[in-house]
């Protein structure tokens, strides 16, 4: 079957980003010109998702208005004649279909995936997590895709990253099972160092069977007194296969506040209307 839907968690309070994110949703923080989930629906839509399910909470109102018309702007654009800004503001509202619900607590990611289970239903499902920006030459989403097309199980995301930061992830201990690809026999979320069964580290990409639910639904609240999807992944592991794909591509961080710049940087050089420009600002920045 193929994955129509992506589910994007958004509830959450980002406090790494506090102050900015005292009244603006975190998801809506922009790299360039451009909202942070919004980089993340154009992945999903290159991968092929029809629907994208935004799980909300309190304060984050924005993130709906962003991807709804908005007539007195529209209006606004078309008496002026400015007609590629029109076209990229309706663009944008034109993108995909798009539900929206809301979690009521922070209860952990786990939970917020829960929220989506009447939304998703019987059929597997993409995972989103904004804060992780994924540049690459074929989406990440979709290189995740082929890999479900050939197995038809659940399919994780997961990149090497240095021991000393490993305790920031879910982290894998797998079986090689091909081409950059592991089977997965067990999941830690946020282990210490020493702990760590691996250095592969889940990135925000998921594909996941509905079975997921069920496991979802079991799981008890686990690091931070969260309901960890980690947790259920662990314990579905043993009965469901799951794979996970080094994917190809560059990851930024973008709920830190070093990430952030970084993925600022690299983005803007990749833009013609800015590179030249910026270029030369920072070459004569006395580092
Ligand atoms: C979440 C997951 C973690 C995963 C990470 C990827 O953690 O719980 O397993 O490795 O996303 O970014 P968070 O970054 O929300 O604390």
């Amino acid at each position: 079957m193929k994955i129509r839907k992506a589910v994007f968690p958004a509830a959450g309070l980002g406090t790494r980003f506090l102050p900015v994110t005292k009244a603006i949703p975190k998801e809506m923080l922009p790299l360039v010109d451009t909202p942070l989930i919004q980089y993340c629906v154009e992945e999903a839509i290159a991968s092929g998702i029809e629907d994208v399910i935004i799980i909300t909470g309190r304060g984050k109102t924005a993130i709906e208005d962003h991807f709804d018309t908005s007539k007195e702007l529209e209006v606004l654009l078309e008496e002026k004649g400015k007609t590629d800004l029109l076209k990229m503001v309706r663009d944008i509202s034109n993108l995909v279909r798009f539900s929206y619900t809301r979690q009521k607590e922070a209860l952990g990611l786990g939970h917020a995936i829960l929220c989506a289970k009447d939304l998703v239903g019987e059929e597997p499902f993409a995972v989103f997590l904004g804060d992780d920006i994924i540049d690459s030459k074929v989406p990440a989403m979709k290189q995740m895709t082929e890999v479900y097309k050939k197995y038809r199980h659940s399919v994780l995301a997961v990149q090497r990253v240095p021991r000393e930061n490993i305790s920031s992830y879910g982290v894998i201990k797998g079986t090689a099972a091909g081409n950059h690809l592991f089977e997965v026999t067990d999941l830690v979320e946020k282990p210490r160092p020493e702990d760590a069964p691996s250095d592969l580290a889940v990135i925000g990409r998921y594909i996941l069977t509905p079975d997921v639910f069920e496991y979802l639904e079991n799981t008890r609240p686990g690091k931070n007194g969260e309901i960890q999807l980690t947790d259920a992944l662990k314990a579905m592991a043993g009965r469901h296969p799951i794979y996970a794909l080094e994917f190809e591509g560059d990851r930024y961080d973008a709920g830190d506040k070093l990430g952030f710049l970084k993925a600022t940087v690299s983005l803007a050089l990749k833009r013609d209307d800015l590179r030249d420009e910026f270029v030369e600002f920072l070459k004569g920045l006395k580092l």
